[in-house]
């Protein structure tokens, strides 16, 4: 595909911006007062993305003409937006139930949805009061494990760790995702398998690394119930929308919890998919993550686009990736509990965004997603950021920053804090020649010279800052919530289906064909291209040695 550019109702707010440092830009007081915004327990502060008042208002201007307010209101309504998998999206009914607006889903959902969250209502306090029997549990469960992959892992693993402060006493949560085997064999070393509660999460319960992790931990627990499968069908609850095959891998049907089509799995956090964060923070907690939520579903819902977080998130990316030609974008969360976050943001983003035909089949017109990266500052200042700095790239960034934190070690979060801060203002300032100039001391005029020229920082380059009061279920929901539909608003500006995920299977179905060959099943490899063959020959012959 050729390299796309700009479009050209940006192309002279490209060319007056060329000339303008984001040192000068940042000397606009007003500025700030238009690109730094507030919802709930979130600021998102813009103020430092290289566009001016004049290009920000085009880009507004192209948004409207798009009408992205009604293909909003149809996806708040259900209507069939996932059109290359004929399927309505609808997430934002999850979490329906703490919106202040008149709901627009169909009913139908809406109750299917409040079905369920009664379920998981139950279940969770069950557990809480060391009732799971009643459940059809067994008792004294101590540990849950979740296993899935993508959609069925990220989110409730990037939930359950950010939320550690709010975790239930006396109940371990642990991820089981990856087909290597290495990550099974040390959780069933450490638990106890008559006191761990499985739950496998797989909207197609197809997912060959899951379905392999699952008949691991099955069999364990078999073992431990000297091979009787009745009792230890009790330790496994399912979350799928293919309640037939859960149901034939041996789970019991009243221990099967639903996934919808209408459900995305990199979307699916507020639903049952939440099992495992539902049962370490307890309901009220789950609940108040669904208010999060919902309370930027109302306000994307409700406000022009000059003051709708998600819209000017969109917006800026768009400037960045499609006007002035950003690949990547690196996202900084300045805070551990929140180290899953970018690996969350990589599936949302990327399995959403990176596609290059529009729902007709045709070549899209603009570049799509940027890859995203990053992780958690300030190890990441001690890694990648002298590029971020110096490098001939630039990169636009993104900190995640949380006012309040939840221990008392105010010396660090101070720390913490002013790091963030700095290497904000750093990388939009920079250092010019004539500054690290006069700093340089020491040598001849060549010497002061040659080193003023490797401290010099270009500067101009953008981050957007976004501040969360605490971190809590509340304003962890609404996080979330504003990166869906900032993923949603870029689906609609770039004419791609954001809600489907075609790149993923073609890679799945060769490993399909690969397996039998690992497994010895075949010696005729004279399907497989000249590299693949080449290093089956090396496996085959180092696993012999
Ligand atoms: O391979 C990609 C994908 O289909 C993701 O979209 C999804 O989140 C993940 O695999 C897991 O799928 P499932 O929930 O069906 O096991």
């Amino acid at each position: 595909m050729s390299q796309q550019r700009s479009p050209s109702f940006l192309a002279a707010h490209v060319e007056r911006l060329s000339r303008t440092h984001l040192r000068d830009l940042l000397k606009d007081r007003e500025r700030g007062e238009r690109l730094r915004h507030r919802v709930g327990p979130l600021l998102l502060d813009l103020s430092r993305q290289k566009l001016d008042h004049e290009a920000l208002q085009a880009l507004g201007e192209h948004a409207e003409a798009s009408g992205w307010q009604q293909a909003r209101d149809a996806m708040f309504a259900g209507e069939p937006i996932n059109t290359s998998e004929h399927r309505a999206v609808l997430h934002t009914a999850l979490r329906g139930g703490a919106s202040r607006l008149p709901p627009l889903a169909p009913r139908e959902a809406r109750s299917e949805i409040e079905r369920t969250l009664q379920r998981i209502d139950e279940l969770v306090r069950a557990i809480e009061r060391g009732d799971a029997a009643s459940m059809g549990l067994p008792p004294k469960i101590t540990d849950v494990v979740n296993i899935g992959i993508g959609g069925s892992d990220l989110g409730p693993r990037l939930a359950v760790r950010a939320l550690a402060p709010f975790h239930v006493p006396e109940l371990r949560s642990h991820f089981l995702t990856n087909v290597d085997g290495q990550a099974a064999y040390e959780l069933m070393r450490q638990l106890d398998p008559r006191r761990t509660l499985v739950i496998v999460v797989s909207k197609t319960f197809t997912t060959q690394e899951t379905l392999l992790n699952g008949n691991v931990l099955r069999d364990w627990i078999v073992r431990s119930y000297e091979g009787d499968a009745r009792a230890a069908s009790k330790h496994f609850l399912a979350v799928s929308a293919n309640t037939a095959e859960a149901e034939r891998w041996g789970v019991a049907t009243s221990n099967i919890y639903p996934m919808w089509d209408f459900v995305g799995g990199r979307f699916s956090l507020w639903s049952a998919v939440g099992l495992s964060l539902a049962l370490a923070i307890g309901m009220e907690h789950f609940r108040a993550l669904l208010a999060g939520a919902a309370q930027i579903d109302d306000h994307f819902r409700s406000k022009p686009w000059q003051e709708n977080l998600p819209v000017l998130l969109s917006l800026v990316e768009y400037w960045n990736r499609n006007a002035l030609g950003r690949s990547s974008r690196a996202v900084v969360p300045y805070a551990d509990l929140m180290g899953d976050l970018t690996s969350y943001l990589q599936q949302l983003e990327m399995e959403s965004l990176g596609k290059q035909v529009t729902p007709q089949g045709e070549p899209v017109a603009q570049s799509t997603s940027p890859v995203v990266w990053g992780s958690v500052g300030t190890n990441a200042q001690h890694a990648y950021f002298q590029s971020l700095h110096q490098g001939t790239d630039t990169v636009p960034l993104e900190f995640i920053g949380v006012v309040r934190p939840a221990h008392p070690l105010r010396a660090n979060h101070d720390a913490l804090l002013s790091n963030l801060l700095a290497q904000a203002a750093a990388l939009a300032l920079g250092k010019t020649f004539d500054e690290a100039l006069a700093e340089s001391k020491g040598g001849d005029e060549q010497a002061r010279r040659v080193l003023a020229a490797q401290r010099t920082f270009p500067g101009d380059r953008p981050s957007t800052v976004i501040l969360l009061d605490s971190l809590t279920p509340e304003s962890l929901g609404a996080l979330i919530a504003l990166y869906e539909h900032k993923v949603f608003m870029l689906g609609h500006l770039w004419s791609i289906n954001a809600f489907d995920q075609w790149g993923v299977e073609l890679g799945k179905s060769i490993a399909r064909q690969i397996l039998p060959a690992l497994e010895g099943q075949t010696d005729d490899l004279s399907s497989f291209d000249t590299a693949t063959r080449a290093l089956l020959d090396e496996i085959a012959q180092r696993r012999e040695g």
